[in-house]
């Protein structure tokens, strides 16, 4: 949680309500740099990492933003030490099965974007109950990232409009920007306005390469765990100083 949950309650003063992100994405990078900074296990910093995240959910509901999509693991993520990844993959397990309550009287739709076929099955299984029962709530639509990797949503969307044109369903002159599009695993939510990297790190990691394409970057050295309303209050001044011309004068 936040040093004090009690602050920020409401829409910052200083933020225009007609003019926030509709859709926040967020890389949330630094939470083995801020256990080893503790002098901790790394796992520890993912534990303290889902209290940010809860808190900055709640966050963007009490602010009326839309739209919230987290990266939580990698395609690439894989390659950590075994011990780390089989700890976050029950972490994110245990976590769902905790939050779900919570998330339906607090109006959440929760999806998942990935390739979640190569998830324990136990995952799996936590992931479509999440998904099954928040499907009609109405509120925020928030979106974790798990097992996602922009080039091999890529990739999987090619290859399903390939079958299709292979199929004589569809000719490649009808393939375009709105049709490959739906082909991705964001098929029901907008692009990204804003998106947060934590920890420092000026790169966006296979994170939403498509839908990134205009989407307002704003990096902050503060680690994941210790990210706050306040910090993204900050993210979000920034965000309304931004000229957003999407190529034009
Ligand atoms: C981000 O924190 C969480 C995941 C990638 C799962 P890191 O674990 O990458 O933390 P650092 O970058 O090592 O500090
Ligand atoms: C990006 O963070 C992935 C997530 C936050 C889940 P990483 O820590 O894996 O990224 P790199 O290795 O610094 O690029
Ligand atoms: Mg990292």
């Amino acid at each position: 949680m936040t040093a004090n949950p009690s602050v920020l309650l409401r829409l910052p003063a200083d933020l225009q309500p007609d003019r926030l992100p509709k859709h926040v994405a967020v890389i949330m990078d630094g939470n083995g740099r801020w256990a080893k900074k503790q002098g901790i296990p790394r796992i520890m910093g993912h534990r303290r990492g889902v209290d940010t995240l809860k808190d900055i959910l709640r966050c963007c509901k009490d602010w009326g933003i839309g739209a919230l999509t987290a990266y939580a693991f990698s395609t690439e993520n894989w390659g950590r030490p075994l011990e780390e990844v089989d700890f976050l993959m029950t972490l994110f397990e245990r976590v769902l099965r905790q939050e779900l309550r919570e998330m339906m009287k607090e109006n959440v739709r929760i999806q998942f974007v990935g390739n979640l076929n190569a998830l324990p099955k136990s995952l799996q299984v936590e992931i479509e109950r999440s998904m099954e029962e928040t499907r009609h709530n109405t509120g925020i639509q928030f979106s974790v990232a798990t097992n996602y990797g922009g080039r091999q949503e890529i990739i999987q969307a090619c290859r399903a409009i390939a079958t299709q044109v292979q199929q004589g369903l569809l000719q490649p002159h009808e393939i375009n920007e709105t049709l490959f599009a739906q082909h991705l695993y964001t098929a029901d939510v907008c692009d990204p306005d804003l998106m947060i990297r934590t920890s420092g790190e000026m790169r966006i990691s296979n994170f939403l390469l498509w839908q990134a394409a205009y989407a307002e970057l704003y990096v902050t050295d503060t680690l994941w765990p210790d990210f706050n309303r306040e910090a993204f209050h900050r993210a979000l001044i920034s965000y309304q100083k931004r000229d957003r011309r999407f190529g034009k004068v």
